[in-house]
């Protein structure tokens, strides 16, 4: 058989075959392998140079290139058809009535929120915001105000020591302390901060929790003001209706000392958000202000219980449990 004829039979057979390449990867390789491949048909026709006269080579050689570079071509293009429908066959797959995924958004812990609404409220009432130390020396946490040593009013709040001078703060009641050290009056802030009790854990009572602190010294500072201050917090916190109560009350640091409860509806009964009083002049004295000169008062209040008041929180451990279910319901 001439070597020209050779070539057009290996060239019709290369096109019937490839009619017939469209079924997978698998087929389309041992296609290329058996025409295209190192030792396919075309490579062998190149074997034919050999065999063929001087004078016919040049004219071998240039139909036998030809021929290689058209069916490369053809083949390639056919690779490239496959792949395109493929990816057709796979994009039909996609049904667009599915529903679309959930992508969960991350929001602010309801604290967070409450702590921001509480800052908000005093805010807009001249008060100032700071934060001091959760881990403290006994000194600013108990002795600095009117708590010495073995009094048993370190025992009203149980406390977590580092070592026998250093404590896990149990209020923010340490901050008044670092504030008056810093500064001369008048001063008016809050403080809002994570405070730790080692006390029996129950549905208003965790081992951490959150107080918002506040302190105002000045000349003249009444127990009126103080009163005033609360209720005014109170009302832009709950509304105008919510029932609260002011109770007298005893903390070695305020003198007269009070605590104010809200009305806790679901439970029908009431509950203690803060303690308060006017700063008792020990304190001032402690931390070298003229008590004759200046007075105030301070408050602390829980964070946790105004937002279980707000928002019908019937567990304090709820705050710190990470269930979704609970965070999503205050988006
Ligand atoms: N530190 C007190 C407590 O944690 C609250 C308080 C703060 C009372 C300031 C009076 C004045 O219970």
């Amino acid at each position: 058989m001439s070597a020209l004829k050779q070539i057009e039979e290996v060239r019709t057979s290369f096109l019937t075959e490839l009619d017939d390449v469209n079924q997978d990867l698998n087929q389309i390789e041992q296609f290329r392998t058996k025409y295209l491949g190192r030792r396919g048909k075309i490579a062998s026709l190149f074997s034919l140079m050999g065999k063929v006269s001087d004078e016919e080579r040049p004219a071998l050689g240039e139909s036998l290139n030809k021929l290689k570079n058209e069916l490369n071509v053809l083949f390639e293009n056919k690779v490239l058809e496959f792949n395109l429908s493929r990816q057709r066959e796979e994009d039909d797959l996609i049904d667009l009535s599915l529903p679309g995924k959930q992508q969960r958004l991350g929001s602010i812990h309801i604290l967070e929120q409450t702590l921001s609404e509480i800052k908000d409220i005093y805010r807009s009432i001249g008060f100032h915001i700071a934060y001091g130390p959760e881990v403290d020396d006994e000194y600013h946490n108990f002795t600095a105000l009117n708590v010495p040593e073995h009094h048993p009013a370190r025992d009203m709040q149980d406390t977590f020591f580092i070592d026998p001078e250093t404590v896990l703060r149990t209020h923010t009641s340490n901050v008044q302390v670092h504030l008056m050290e810093d500064q001369d009056p008048p001063i008016r802030y809050i403080v809002p901060g994570r405070v730790y009790r080692n006390e029996a854990i129950g549905y208003k009572s965790y081992c951490l929790f959150h107080q918002v602190e506040g302190i105002y010294i000045n000349e003249t500072v009444s127990f009126g003001e103080l009163k005033g201050c609360l209720e005014y917090f109170v009302k832009q916190m709950f509304g105008i209706k919510k029932k609260m109560r002011f109770r007298p009350s005893y903390f070695p640091f305020t003198e007269p000392s009070a605590e104010v409860d809200i009305w806790d509806e679901e439970r029908q009964q009431w509950m203690e958000i803060l303690g308060c009083g006017m700063v008792n002049p020990m304190v001032l004295n402690n931390v070298g202000y003229d008590s004759n000169r200046f007075h105030g008062y301070a408050f602390g209040m829980g964070v946790e219980r105004i937002a279980m008041l707000k928002h019908k929180i019937s567990d304090i451990r709820h705050f710190y449990s990470g269930d979704i279910r609970i965070l999503e319901q205050f988006i």
